[in-house]
């Protein structure tokens, strides 16, 4: 039995004002225990989410970190070790608005995945297709090439400790989310594609689902048999509706 887990991703989203009542509110809010609840504010917010959040059981992590490791002369970057060192547990890796917005390529991403395992932080993987590779039947391809990038360069024995999220790109911030079927058949062949190379890692992987999810389609889409909880973006801005979702995961 895989534990939920569900995470929020503030994106580039916030004020010091705004981000402190969110916390708050988060820090007060009953939440399920059987849940894994994870939140990435941007990283100028993080250390203060760190301290309100010191006594939840709610993790802090960061929205993306540099490909080089350690400390050093890399001007605007903020490494892994350094999100260890303020108290991050988890790091966002591959979100699609990095891989297109910012093109970030499946091997930049990989490499990134290693350095955030080697740190002793926990990657959150994003994979996932755009529009119009689903509308020319290439989604399972997209995923698996972004996958399978990931399991060349990091290792599948490395992976333990890795969460995955599959995101379709035209659900994000759409509203438009996947319908549980369509995201329950990438979900499984995520999982088949992690058994092809480990039969124990595909077992064990927890595979997030992200995109437009709400308290209205949670539960429904939590339900699927390889889904084992969401990345939210929107709604994770609102405590009564990330709440909600965390309960529908719960379930
Ligand atoms: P959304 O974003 O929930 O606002 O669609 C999800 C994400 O980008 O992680």
């Amino acid at each position: 039995m895989r534990r939920p887990l569900v995470a929020g991703n503030w994106k580039m989203n916030g004020t010091c004002a705004s981000v402190g009542e969110l916390t708050l509110s988060l820090n007060e809010v009953a939440l399920p225990e059987s849940v894994d609840v994870v939140v990435l504010p941007p990283y100028i917010y993080i250390d203060r989410v760190v301290s309100v959040l010191a006594n939840s059981l709610i993790g802090v992590g960061a929205q993306n970190c540099s490909v080089k490791p350690g400390f050093g002369a890399l001007t605007g970057e903020i490494s892994a070790a350094q999100l260890k060192d303020i108290g991050c547990d988890w790091v966002l890796v591959g979100h699609s608005e990095r891989r297109i917005e910012l093109g970030e390529s499946d091997e930049l991403v990989a490499e990134k995945v290693r350095v955030v395992l080697d740190s002793g932080l926990r990657p959150i993987i994003c994979v996932g297709e755009e529009l119009s590779e689903r509308q020319s039947g290439r989604t399972l391809e997209i995923v698996k090439r972004q996958l399978d990038a990931v399991m060349r360069i990091v290792g599948v024995e490395s992976l333990g400790e890795a969460v995955f999220a599959y995101e379709p790109v035209w659900a994000i911030g759409s509203g438009l989310s996947a319908t549980p079927e369509q995201a329950q058949e990438v979900h499984a062949a995520i999982r088949a594609r992690l058994a092809e190379n480990s039969k124990e890692l595909a077992e064990k992987a927890r595979i997030l689902y992200g995109g437009s999810v709400k308290p209205e389609n949670a539960l429904e889409l939590f339900g699927m048999a390889d889904i084992d909880g969401g990345l939210i973006g929107g709604a994770s801005l609102k405590v009564n509706d990330f709440s909600a979702i965390c309960r529908a995961a719960g379930n």
